[in-house]
Parts: structure tokens; sequence; C-alpha cells
């Protein structure tokens, strides 16, 4: 059988990902497990991270087996070596790769000469980890999710994207609510349009915060200027409207939820009293990134 990665979220089939959420919550409520005993989990960092690469540290030690961190700035891939003879040579070392980087043209090169499973912890395009947990969370407070909508205001990015997939394979319509010119790219959006036809839900695109926010379950924002990105002062005046705020969560459903990716920007796109406040999920929406991911390794690495 060929090795499996995870590189986006439609990389599991719909009896896979409902796994693996339905795991997640075993591993919450049951943490230490020696089904990685052994076994070493290289961690790959182009970017900056406190939640993924804490939480795939601490999941990996929890499962048993040993996490490696790696900053992609001191390896020799894409230096001295293309990135498939990186993939051939961590293969014979380590039992799973996990990367964060900038394209996703780059881990899709490393799956491609990998032995062992990858797993995708941010690119520019997607952030399928986040999304599982995301779903996760989401599922938690409403565990009767289908027919329920998601609003995501702000930037169409690599969050945006991997949520809207997370949606559809959950059964929970998305509304994408973000600037004119901020759209996902068309490739991406048609895909995401595709899966949500596949799995009978609603994906589109709304203009008007309050039309968005208007009887949805949860209220879903992230930053403005993602990570690589430059400061763009236009781009900051068209996102005003879109900061999720006291006004906009009074739109949704009153047992709606705020969820946020994190890191923050708080008083851009999200307001502290939001944030802060009884109906934000937002923390325990970061801590869902450890069982979630710990769930996804079991399923790769150890088909648990
Ligand atoms: N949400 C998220 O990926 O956080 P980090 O950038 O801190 O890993």
């Amino acid at each position: 059988m060929s090795v499996r990665h995870f590189l986006k979220v439609p990389d599991l089939s719909k009896a896979e990902f409902d796994h693996v959420l339905e795991q997640a919550a075993v591993w919450k409520r049951s943490p230490l497990s020696d089904i990685l005993s052994g076994k070493t989990v290289a961690l790959i960092f182009g970017k900056p991270s406190t939640r993924t690469r804490v939480s795939f540290s601490v999941g990996v030690y929890q499962l048993g087996g040993m996490p490696l961190y790696l900053s992609e700035q001191e390896l020799q891939m894409r230096k001295s070596e293309s990135i498939e003879d990186t993939a051939r040579v961590l293969s014979r070392y380590v039992d799973a790769i996990v990367i964060r980087t900038f394209a996703k043209r780059d881990v899709e090169d490393l799956a491609s000469a990998s032995s062992v499973p990858v797993i995708n912890a941010l690119t520019d395009e997607d952030h399928p980890c986040q999304a599982l947990a995301d779903m996760f969370t989401f599922m938690e407070r409403f565990p009767d999710p289908v027919g329920r909508k998601i609003a995501y205001l702000g930037d169409g990015n690599n969050v945006a994207a991997s949520l809207a997939e997370a949606g559809a394979m959950a059964g929970v319509d998305i509304c994408l609510c973000v600037p004119q010119g901020f759209d996902l790219p068309e490739e991406k959006s048609a895909g995401i349009a595709r899966l949500a036809s596949e799995h009978g839900t609603r994906f589109w695109v709304e203009r008007d915060p309050e039309a968005a926010a208007q009887g949805a379950s949860a209220l879903y924002t992230d930053v403005w200027v993602s990570m690589g990105q430059q400061q763009d002062s236009g781009k900051l005046e068209a996102m005003q409207p879109y900061r999720v705020d006291s006004h906009l969560l009074a739109l949704a459903r009153p047992d709606a939820v705020v969820l946020h990716c994190l890191p923050a920007h708080r008083g851009e796109e999200i307001t502290d009293e939001v944030i802060d406040g009884p109906q934000s999920a937002v923390f325990d929406e970061a801590e869902n990134r450890l069982h979630v991911q710990k769930s996804l390794m079991a399923y790769l690495l150890a088909g648990r």
C-alpha cells in the first residue's frame, strides 16, 4: 500500500475525516499512549509557530514517540540539495515528516519523494490541521453540525480555504465574507464549490458582513495580513467592516461561537470583548490542535 500523506483536507475520505474527528475526542479524554513508541516525527518549520510546533511536539511525546524539530533555515534542503533528496534521506531516519513552509508545491515535492507520511502544517494555500481543529471545536459545541452555517469574515486566505473544505466534509454551510479583491484563488474556490456540492452543503461568497453574520452558528476570523505578506494600508482599509465585534456577533444566532486560529491582532480583525467574551471558543480551538493532530498521526502512522 502506498504511503498516505495529509497535504489538504480532502486527502482524507469522508469516512476517514469522521474517524479522525471522532478519535480526537477519545484522545482528548485519554491523552497518553505508546502507539508511537520507538518512532520519530520530524517537524520542519520554515515560518514562526507557537501552536503548531508545540502541539505537534507534545502530541508526538504523548503518543510515546520522539518529536525532532528542524528549522528549515538550518537544513540543506533547497540550498545544497533538492527537496526530493531531503525527503529521501529523512525517510531513512524518521517515521513521519510534518512541514510548515511557503509554497504548496514544495510540500507536494517533499511528499512525492517521501516514503513516510508527510503532514502539511501550513502553506500559503492550505492549513488543513487547523481546519480539523476548527471543525472539531465547532462540533464540540454543536454535535448536530449538518445544515448549520459558519461565516468566515476577513481575508480569503489559507485558513479560509481549509475551513471551507472541512466544513463541506462535515456537512456545514460556509459563507465566505471577504471584500472584493481578497477572494480565494479561483481554482481553489471552484474546488471547494465542487466538494460542497458532493457533500450536499452550501459554499458561497457574501460581501456584506451583516448578512453573513445573520443566522450563523459561528463567526470565524483570521489576521488580515498573513505570515510573509507585506503590510498593505489599502487592504487594512478594505477589511475594516469585516472586524468581528459585538455588533456582528449580536446578529448571529444567540448560541453562536466565535472562532479564530490565532495568533490574533486584537483590535484589527477581532475586538477584545469578543475574543475574551463568553461566546469565544478560541482557546478551546487552540487546545484542540493537540487532540486532532494526535488522532491524525495515530491514523496515518499506526492505522488507529
Ligand atoms: N494557528 C496556528 O497555526 O498557530 P501558529 O502559527 O502559532 O502555529
